[in-house]
């Protein structure tokens, strides 16, 4: 037996113990292709497409009775409740809004009151979204700023402030206890805004059980929502009465359409929606997560890292770095490892139908969404990619053209 042929059985093997395994035909994928990009992207279910069409529709019939008739006015809160069990909080406590840079400024800025003290934080690996709205808003609020080394947030929660923090690293895939930061937080006065954007749909999230009680994160990765779905907000029910939005918006006023001048907020989390929600995006998020009922958080994260290993194995096999934690608890739903060459090697896996992508200056990502994808799937496109390597294949000049987005 040769090395792949050993591989491919051991996870032929693991597919059949996979309880997943049926979820894949709910995904419209193209024909020979091997996602590996759902952590930036993820592919439709058919009932995002579905009822994309089901809002056209109602949009072209019943014109503006459909924020009425077809409910759209409601949608942004039953979506988002129907995110949060996969993050472990009530339904009441998550709505859907704007992008996830915008709720990061939303809740810090709300929550810098509360602090101990006028201080945002953040790490110098953060993505570079965070990192750019919390040193703008650390301005405009006339606030400290602290650009914190990699690795040294746990430490700086002693000084109390706003900590933007992700719960699964977007480059290296790291993953952040969640219990360990809030109980650290908690006792200096320090609040922390989790960015949830690499772990919702892939992470085991206990957010209520973890102390967290802030956080953002995007649909369109692990829960597939489409380009540029908008974002949810969880914001823990006690403290949510407590902030008010620095957007406050008509969609976050108690009675939108009483039109008055005075502000009053909804209860809740719903204070922090701020203007008209883009119903066609949330029609196509609330038909994705069609994909996820029935499933537990658990499992989901149980199959990705499953995916995981199997990356890791045929990486180190191959002799590549990886980037990415290799014991399970502490990585999450993609392994990164470093090419130096990464850019040309990723658009050869694409010419030969593997997607996976490229983060300057040397990071391959290879995202495991667990919905769509089995380990034989893995393991091929790891396959794949030893045999562009070993033969040198990436290295045409058509390769290593590049495009905007990487
Ligand atoms: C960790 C993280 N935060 C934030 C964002 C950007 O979010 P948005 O474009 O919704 O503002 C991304 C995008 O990939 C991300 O990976």
């Amino acid at each position: 037996m040769t090395s792949f042929s050993q591989a491919l059985s051991a996870a032929q093997a693991l597919d059949r113990a996979d309880s997943l395994v049926g979820r894949r035909a709910l995904f419209s994928l193209p024909e020979g292709c091997l996602y590996l990009v759902g952590h930036s992207l993820g592919p439709p279910p058919a009932s995002a497409l579905e009822r994309i069409a089901a809002a056209q529709k109602a949009w072209q019939r019943e014109l503006v009775r459909s924020w009425n008739s077809a409910g759209w006015i409601d949608l942004a809160e039953r979506a988002g409740a129907r995110i949060a069990p996969l993050i472990g909080v009530d339904a009441d406590e998550v709505i859907i809004a704007d992008s996830v840079s915008v709720n990061l400024f939303k809740l810090a800025a709300a929550a810098l009151p509360l602090a101990r003290r006028k201080l945002i934080m953040v790490e110098e690996d953060e993505f570079p979204t965070d990192q750019y709205i919390a040193e703008e808003m650390a301005r405009q609020l006339g606030s400290a700023f602290q650009r914190l080394e990699a690795g040294s947030a746990f430490g700086a929660l002693k000084q109390g402030g706003i900590l933007i923090r992700s719960a699964v690293n977007y480059r290296s895939s790291e993953v952040t206890d969640i219990n360990a930061f809030e109980e650290e937080a908690e006792k200096h006065g320090t609040l922390i805004v989790w960015d949830l954007s690499h772990a919702t749909g892939v992470m085991d999230l206990s957010l209520r059980a973890s102390g967290a009680r802030l956080a953002a994160g995007c649909t369109y990765k692990y829960l597939n929502g489409g380009p540029g779905a908008p974002a949810f907000v969880y914001v823990e029910r006690n403290l949510a009465s407590r902030l008010a939005s620095p957007l406050p918006g008509w969609m976050g006023h108690d009675s939108p359409f009483s039109f008055t001048p005075d502000y009053t907020p909804r209860a809740g989390t719903a204070r922090f929606a701020s203007g008209t929600p883009p119903i066609l995006s949330l029609a196509a998020l609330d038909g994705a997560l069609d994909a996820f009922e029935g499933v537990s958080p658990a499992a989901l994260c149980a199959k990705a890292r499953s995916l995981g290993d199997i990356v890791i194995a045929e990486a180190d096999a191959a002799g590549l770095e990886v980037m990415s934690p290799r014991v399970q608890p502490q990585r999450g739903g993609h392994v990164s490892v470093r090419i130096k060459e990464g850019y040309p090697v990723v658009q050869a896996l694409a010419a030969n139908g593997i997607m996976a992508d490229f983060r300057a200056p040397d990071t391959v990502r290879l995202g495991l969404s667990p919905l769509f994808l089995s380990h034989e799937d893995v393991a091929r496109a790891m396959a794949q990619l030893h045999d562009i390597l070993q033969s040198g294949s990436w290295d045409r000049p058509e390769f290593h053209a590049r495009s905007k987005v990487t």
